[in-house]
């Protein structure tokens, strides 16, 4: 039974695993209507919590918000902090943990978190912290992939060829409506939760966009690599198979479009 300091090591090694930057770019598009719909005053103090390459720190900073950035991934914040240079803007990209944040109480007006802080093992301390962070009457967003989810089925897949540790609760429960709420109730009023459609659009066949994923996507990649010969091409064919029963492009030889969707979040500190 592994302890939790090794689960997080290994988590820790299993995001800096393949290039989370490039599956990012697919999906940029999302996170900046994420920020959008959160409509954030220019001068509002946000942190946004696992924040892996900047995806939605850096339309956060565009929209004249004062932004950090902390993830346990130091390979992806150099990413971050390249992409925000090149835009010339200004945000703090910190190496960090969701379940101990390294900032004072009270530090942010908001806090975000786009299929991040899901992620860390112990959702009763990602809550904790992420109320603890924020000031009296600052909002919370999150986008968590729901167990419905294409996404959902991904990780299950995943799971099934190459389990989690033992007793860690499923990321997605994160996207599970009642749980979430439940988590956040102590912390939190006027939690609202939303179906957010999502595309996952690649210029690739089904078996590419596997290949892409096992290449690129931390998660996919320690999968293959935890198992031998036989259980890589039974891992491989499952995900196929879930990525080509998906596919609703005109031309899935050459392209794969996915209609996927997550839970937006939304609250208020007490
Ligand atoms: C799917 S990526 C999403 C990154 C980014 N939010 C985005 O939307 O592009 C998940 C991110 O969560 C980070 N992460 C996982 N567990 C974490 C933890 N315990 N604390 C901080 N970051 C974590 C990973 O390093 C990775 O960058």
């Amino acid at each position: 039974m592994p302890t939790i300091e090794q689960i997080k090591s290994s988590m820790r090694s299993t995001w800096m695993a393949g290039d989370f930057g490039v599956i990012a770019r697919t999906i940029s598009g999302s996170a900046d209507e994420f920020i959008a719909r959160l409509n954030l005053p220019a001068g509002t103090r946000v942190l946004d919590v696992a924040c892996g390459t900047g995806n939605t720190a850096i339309p956060l900073a565009r929209s004249g918000c004062i932004v950090t950035g902390v993830d346990i991934a130091p390979n992806l914040l150099v990413q971050a902090r390249e992409r925000a240079a090149a835009e010339g803007l200004t945000i703090a990209f910190d190496e960090g943990d969701a379940e101990a944040l390294p900032y004072p109480d009270a530090s942010f007006d908001a806090v975000t978190t786009m299929f991040g802080a899901m992620f860390a093992p112990r959702p009763e301390l990602v809550a904790a912290e992420l109320a603890r962070v924020l000031t009296p009457g600052g909002r919370l967003a999150m986008a968590n992939w729901n167990p419905a989810s294409f996404s959902g089925q991904m990780f299950q897949v995943s799971s099934k060829h190459a389990p989690p540790p033992p007793g860690i609760a499923p990321p997605v429960l994160w996207g599970d409506d009642t749980t979430v709420r439940d988590r956040l109730a102590s912390a939190f009023t006027d939690i609202q939760t939303e179906l957010i459609p999502i595309d996952f659009d690649l210029p690739m066949n089904s078996a590419g966009t596997v290949a892409f994923f096992r290449q690129y996507f931390g998660p996919t990649q320690v999968a293959f690599s935890r198992l031998d010969a036989h259980g890589q091409a039974g891992l491989a064919a499952d995900l196929e198979a879930l990525w080509s029963g998906a596919n609703v492009a005109p031309d899935p030889a050459t392209h794969t479009l996915v209609r996927n969707e997550y839970l937006q979040v939304t609250g208020t500190r007490k």
